[in-house]
């Protein structure tokens, strides 16, 4: 069985302050919640909200790690300072740091490879455009993502992914319940052939795009959906505690 996982992905949004009045907001609403709960904050929200989470069910993810343990690079972050500011979860390879930061499959395979060896747990972000999906080249661009995102990688089970269709972030455009499912289910086959049968039944597979309360008990009944990454929905506590509770 392969427990969900439900993660907030905050994105460029809340300043230190908003960020700890929304965990402390969230902390009681998902205490109970039977799935893993994740919100991945901005860097300079991370000592507050490490401070706030302590002690209750909510882990904290970061949105980016560099691959290099430390040197000239400007902007970037490395492993050991976010392990060290007690981040536990890191996204790599969203779909908005491919399109406007130059973050290509090979940065994916390097900023995972590093994570995993710090013992930071990887989110690996995967997705189709519009076109490509209209093109019928849904599949082919998954397998690269996949097979080039996670090459030489032999702990597999422990990274997680997540499925986000590029024209399905931040539109109201949701993937229906079966498309998520169908695609979710290629990529664990994908990883089945390419890695290993067993790690592919263990991984966790979250679908992401405009993902809310209103959608998220049918995309969550699906058998290979195993949770959700949460961009809009995710920024205010009673909004991202109904789609935990789901
Ligand atoms: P939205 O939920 O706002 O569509 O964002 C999804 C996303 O990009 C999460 O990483």
């Amino acid at each position: 069985m392969r427990k969900p996982i439900i993660a907030g992905n905050w994105k460029m949004n809340k300043t230190r302050e908003e960020a700890v009045a929304l965990v402390t907001a969230l902390k009681p609403l998902v205490k109970d919640a039977a799935c893993d709960v994740v919100v991945c904050v901005p860097f300079t929200d991370i000592p507050a909200v490490a401070e706030a989470v302590k002690g209750s069910s909510i882990h904290l993810g970061a949105q980016n790690v560099h691959f290099a343990p430390s040197g000239a690079y400007t902007g970037e972050i490395s492993a050991d300072m976010l392990l060290e500011a007690g981040v536990e979860y890191v996204i790599i390879g969203h779909s908005e740091r491919r399109q406007y930061f130059g973050e290509t499959d090979e940065t994916v395979n390097k900023r995972t490879l590093t994570a995993l060896e710090k013992g930071l747990k990887p989110i690996v972000c995967v997705g189709e455009t519009l076109e490509e999906r209209e093109t019928g080249k849904t599949e082919q661009v998954l397998e690269r993502q996949i097979k080039e995102g996670l090459k030489g990688i032999d702990s597999i089970a422990s990274v997680i992914i997540a499925y986000e269709p590029i024209w399905a972030i931040g539109t109201g455009k949701t993937a229906t319940a079966q498309q998520a499912n169908e695609t979710i289910g290629f990529i664990r086959r994908t990883i089945a052939e390419n890695f290993c049968p067993k790690c592919a039944e263990k991984i966790r597979i979250q679908y992401g795009g405009s993902m809310n309360a209103k959608n998220a008990h049918e995309l969550m009944s699906m058998p290979e959906i195993d949770g959700g990454l949460i961009g809009g929905a995710s920024l205010k506590a009673e909004d991202f505690a109904a789609v935990v509770a789901m």
